[in-house]
């Protein structure tokens, strides 16, 4: 059987001489270690008899931890606090820190920017269903316009009524908002839009924009062209923009038009599509369509970064590549 005691004396008394850290850390291992003395004791307690397993094993585990605790405070004399498993005295790891993305910069300003004008700003959900995506926007099943917003459609349980779907657009909070709200006010809504499309540099599959839509009496067209104005030149300030109105054509509009912007001299980039809301659609939403008018616009937030920060591809917003986000 091993003799314990003497083990015990000879490590206490050279822990206790030990000049250096490591001349501390050889001891530590000379009884400790995975082939350290006391661990060969411990070892070998496998081949003994139960009692005697009783009885020395609950001895080397005290003399063990004794061990321990007086290499440790050994340790801590030397400035290393090996009981905490962290050596202080070592150089720390450099923390990276976050950068907030350029999407989240571009929809902080365009909250800042229409809570200015007097917008309130509404969310809505991402999972929509067919009635308001499209039905209510004056999108009947059999309009050839729903080509062009196909989106993923979710595969339906036993017993669903309606038809879910990612919306394609932020549009369908129009709807939404005006079931439960009386005229007049001025809204707008950002958020996360999925299409069902081939990606390119102007096109993702997964996008943002914010839709805003403002009805009362007497609200025109030229309402619309101001506060558009307003925001680009806020949003653009200090940059050489320019942007053209033309006429357009959305279902849930009555006219359309749609607005492309670019740096002076550099190419059109199409920015949003905007109109005055369809009586049909007041009709869905059960107001009466002689008594208000509305002007609607959804704006593609990407495309908005893609400007200010001249970003050539949508597809880079969603790389992850910090390089890219760091810049700004
Ligand atoms: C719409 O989504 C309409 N809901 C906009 C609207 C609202 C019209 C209210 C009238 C009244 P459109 O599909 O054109 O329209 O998209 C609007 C804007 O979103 C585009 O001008 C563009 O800036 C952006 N956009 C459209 N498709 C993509 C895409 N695949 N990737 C990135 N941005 C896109």
């Amino acid at each position: 059987m091993a003799d314990l005691s003497s083990i015990e004396k000879k490590a206490l008394e050279e822990i206790s001489k030990a000049s250096s850290r490591e001349v501390l850390e050889t001891l530590r291992i000379k009884y400790l270690g995975r082939k350290g003395e006391l661990t060969l004791v411990l070892r070998s307690l496998k081949d003994l008899s139960a009692e005697e397993k009783k009885t020395l094993g609950s001895k080397s585990n005290t003399l063990k931890e004794k061990l321990q605790v007086a290499i440790d405070q050994r340790f801590l004399e030397f400035g290393e606090d090996k009981s905490l498993g962290v050596d202080i005295t070592r150089p720390g790891h450099k923390i990276e820190r976050g950068h907030v993305h350029p999407l989240t910069l571009v929809e902080r300003d365009v909250r800042r920017i229409f809570t200015s004008l007097n917008f309130s700003v509404v969310e809505g959900p991402e999972l929509e269903n067919e009635f308001y995506n499209f039905d209510a926007l004056n999108l009947p099943e059999w309009h050839p316009a729903r080509e062009s917003w196909d989106t993923f459609w979710i595969k339906p349980e036993k017993g669903d009524k309606e038809r879910l779907l990612l919306r394609t657009h932020t549009s369908p909070v129009q709807v939404r908002y005006m079931e439960t709200h009386k005229p007049p006010f001025q809204i707008i809504v950002p958020g996360r839009v999925f299409r069902y499309e081939a990606t390119d540099a102007t096109h993702g599959d997964n996008f943002y924009q914010f839709e805003g839509l403002m009805v009362g009496k007497n609200v025109s067209l030229a309402n619309f062209k101001y506060i558009i104005t307003k925001f680009f030149e806020e949003f653009f300030k200090g940059q050489d923009i320019e942007f053209r109105f033309r006429p357009s054509y959305f279902p849930f509009v009555e006219p359309g038009v749609e607005v492309d912007v670019r740096f002076k001299g550099g190419d059109w980039l199409e920015m949003l599509g905007a109109g005055m809301v369809h009586p049909n659609v007041f009709a869905a939403a059960r107001y009466n369509p002689r008594e208000y008018q509305g002007l609607a616009f959804g704006v593609g937030t990407d495309r908005l970064a893609m400007i200010k920060y001249k970003i050539p591809d949508v597809r880079m917003l969603y790389s992850g590549d910090l390089r890219l986000i760091k810049q700004f």
